[in-house]
């Protein structure tokens, strides 16, 4: 079953999702956006998961990052880009950090390969930007497919899940859980979208108004009758 995790910063989203979220994830253009406090986030979160992003020089940002906000959140992992600004691949970093026993979410991947050289690195998550595959004309439900199904053939037992981040759509989050997805991290606004369906509302409102006729014909209130 999938996981969901929430993409944001934003404290209150967090505390009206905390009954379905089993993690939170933020960036830096979600942090600049959001102006997400990251140390309430780990309060917050207890031990549930939390990616967290550094920069500039990846390995002393992502030791600083840990040190200062582990305390807080033994759930914690720190996201590294699998590839830095000029294109470089950052995958001795994230064997180094995960030989220091800190948990690398390797971020901002969009392949197959890219995905299986970050788990062969040592990242304990990984994550895949469905739609920025799709904003390039890419098969994300495809990628999605073939990356569970390796890391489900080759890391069962030694625990490298995937994050499939960057969805737009309710269609798109529901495309990549059937193909099972082991985790989804939703923006609060799309999963907001989960929960609507006008018919529910419509049904909600006729249960009620009947409930009231129903007391009325009755005489009695309903549940202390018995009904
Ligand atoms: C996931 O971990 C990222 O924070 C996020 O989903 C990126 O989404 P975007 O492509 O909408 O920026």
């Amino acid at each position: 079953m999938s996981k969901i995790f929430l993409d944001t910063s934003d404290i209150t989203s967090i505390n009206s999702w905390n009954s379905v979220i089993s993690g939170v994830t933020t960036n830096p253009s979600i942090l600049k956006k959001e102006r997400g406090d990251l140390e309430e986030i780990c309060k917050l979160m207890d031990g549930r998961h939390l990616s967290v992003e550094s920069g500039g020089d990846f390995l002393q940002q992502a030791e600083t990052l840990y040190k200062w906000l582990y305390p807080f959140s033994s759930g914690l992992a720190i996201k590294v880009p699998f590839l830095d600004t000029k294109g470089n691949h950052n995958l001795d970093i994230i064997r180094e950090l995960t030989e220091a026993g800190i948990t690398v979410n390797c971020t901002a991947m969009m392949s197959l390969s890219q995905i299986i050289l970050a788990s062969k690195a040592g990242a304990k998550f990984v994550s895949l930007f469905a739609g920025r595959i799709d904003d390039e004309g890419g098969d994300y439900k495809e990628v999605v497919k073939d990356c569970v199904t390796y890391l489900d053939n080759n890391f069962f037992d030694k625990g490298c899940e995937l994050i499939v981040g960057s969805v737009r759509t309710v269609g798109n989050v529901l495309d990549c859980m059937k193909v099972g997805a082991h985790i989804v991290t939703i923006p609060p606004s799309v999963l907001q979208k989960m929960i609507t369906h006008q018919y529910s509302i419509f049904t909600s409102n006729q249960f009620e108004n009947d409930y009231i006729t129903a007391e009325q014909l009755s005489g009695q209130r309903l549940g202390t009758s018995g009904i």
